[in-house]
């Protein structure tokens, strides 16, 4: 056993899960349930957050060429923008709620920005034509995207209510530019980075403690019970999720999808985890395999051809991180990840997305399960410098002790450092494979060839 499992799975676990240390741990040390700070504290920062990211919204009105970004909702059918405008406190709009964005120009200067309406009596209608009269602005962005949901929260009600209280005039004026929700939600703020890491961490000591003795006995612990320990040890760690846990044992049939596999755990298997958590209005997603050892036969490691397949993906996500550049289209990244790959007689699939308000946020995709090679509109976009990514992808490694090819999967978050050092990985990588080391009555029946 690896000392720092021989760590995690005994002295850790008695000296108590919360020990505060300061620093980034290296990724091979054991994660530590990471304390956020209390709600209160949260609001505040959480507020701040959203005020330094509002500040650049006229910037980028004048980049995109628009004078105003109009939204309209009522409560439960909000714009996809409003959670990431709103103030800590505030959950669903009130009633109607109308947000103006604008310039800070002309007869609005030095008015609040945005521009606020909250109203079930049809008053805002005249006050909204008065200030867009004082205001006269050529260009009004609405989310009217077919394509983006970012750009496209506009409800359908809504943008017939706009058309009839607005009229022609300032209908006339109304452009659909989804690069304003895109670039808006996307941007990160430095303060978030150290929070960020925070959830990072947890989410590898979830791993950590769900891929171990503790949660996991052969013959006994299926993949949905490790599935369910997850979201009920969440809610004592004060975090939610943003996507059911999928736990999986991994074969040559079982591919990424919506749900983990069905099955009872066994002495041998290669298990998977797809899951993240949610707090402070930030999300992690996360890849990890363990290899459940032969205990009852004394196997004390993972088999060579496992680590192989891993090695791989690791691979694989140098490559991804070496080709991410901002301004490059996802669809270029993807393309030059698959030439590279192809030049060192690697397969797999790579299918990276934005992370950051919500688990899929808002920018370029690089690839799709069922779309290895080329993504139409979201894999058009450009890689913003300022975001968080999850790096996600597959190798295929043929496994001769097994006589199978299996897909390795693995999936970290990473955020942009610099010119120099590009990319990296908030918490690091999974470099070696948790170990679940316990013998249960029930041998497995996995036919296992020797190499
Ligand atoms: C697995 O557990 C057994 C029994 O506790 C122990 O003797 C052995 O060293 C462990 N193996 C590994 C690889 O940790
Ligand atoms: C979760 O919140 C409760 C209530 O504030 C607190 O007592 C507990 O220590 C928190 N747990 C963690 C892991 O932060
Ligand atoms: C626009 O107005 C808002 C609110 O009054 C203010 O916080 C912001 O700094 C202003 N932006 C610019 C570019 O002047
Ligand atoms: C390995 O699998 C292939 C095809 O699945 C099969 O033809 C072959 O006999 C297997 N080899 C061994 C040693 O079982
Ligand atoms: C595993 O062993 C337990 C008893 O220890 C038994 O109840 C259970 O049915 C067995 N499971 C399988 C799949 O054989």
């Amino acid at each position: 056993m690896k000392w720092w499992f021989a760590i995690h799975s005994t002295v850790l676990l008695l000296l108590g899960q919360l020990h505060q240390c300061s620093g980034q741990l290296h990724p091979q040390e054991p994660a530590q349930y990471r304390r956020l700070p209390s709600l209160r504290d949260q609001a505040k920062i959480l507020d701040r957050w959203r005020d330094e990211r509002i500040v650049h919204i006229p910037a980028l009105l004048e980049k995109h060429g628009i004078d105003a970004w109009l939204m309209s909702q009522r409560e439960y059918a909000e714009d996809t923008i409003w959670w990431s405008i709103k103030d800590a406190t505030e959950y669903a709009p009130h009633r109607r709620t109308v947000v103006l964005f604008h310039r800070n120009t002309s007869s609005l200067a030095g008015q609040p920005n945005p521009l606020r309406w909250v109203d079930n009596t049809g008053q805002l209608w005249p006050e909204l034509r008065e200030t867009l009269e004082g205001y006269d602005p050529a260009r009004i962005a609405l989310n009217v995207d077919k394509d983006i949901a970012f750009g496209g929260g506009l409800h359908v009600g809504e943008l017939e209510v706009l058309q009839e209280q607005l009229g022609e005039k300032w209908m006339s004026r109304a452009i659909n530019q989804p690069m304003l929700g895109i670039e808006y939600v996307a941007g990160r703020v430095p303060g978030q980075l150290h929070y960020y890491r925070d959830l990072q961490e947890t989410t590898w000591a979830l791993i950590e403690e769900a891929f171990s003795n503790k949660v996991i006995t052969p013959g006994h612990t299926t993949t949905e019970d490790v599935e369910w320990w997850y979201r009920e040890k969440m809610l004592t760690l004060n975090v939610s999720t943003w996507n059911h846990p999928r736990v999986s044992v991994i074969t040559p049939e079982s591919f990424p999808g919506w749900s983990g596999t069905k099955d009872m755990i066994r002495e041998g298997d290669l298990l998977h985890v797809d899951f993240g958590i949610s707090a402070m209005g930030m999300h992690t997603d996360t890849q990890h395999l363990a290899y459940v050892l032969r205990a009852s036969e004394g196997e004390a490691d993972a088999p060579a051809g496992l680590k192989a397949g891993l090695k791989k993906a690791n691979r694989m996500q140098d490559i991804v991180l070496s080709k991410m550049r901002a301004g490059k289209t996802g669809n270029q990244v993807l393309r030059e990840c698959l030439d590279q790959m192809e030049l060192e007689g690697i397969e797999g699939q790579v299918y990276c997305h934005p992370i950051g308000d919500w688990g899929h946020a808002a920018g370029a995709v690089i690839g799709f399960t069922n779309m290895p090679e080329y993504v139409p509109v979201l894999g058009e976009l450009p890689i913003l410098p300022n975001t968080y990514y999850s790096i996600e992808l597959y190798a295929y490694h043929f496994v001769p002790g097994r006589n199978e090819t299996l897909r390795f999967r693995i999936e970290e978050n990473a955020y942009w450092v610099d010119e120099d050092k590009g990319w990296e990985f908030v918490r690091g990588r999974q470099e070696r494979y948790h170990l679940i080391n316990k013998t249960s009555p029930n041998v497995s029946s996995y036919l296992y060839i020797q190499n």
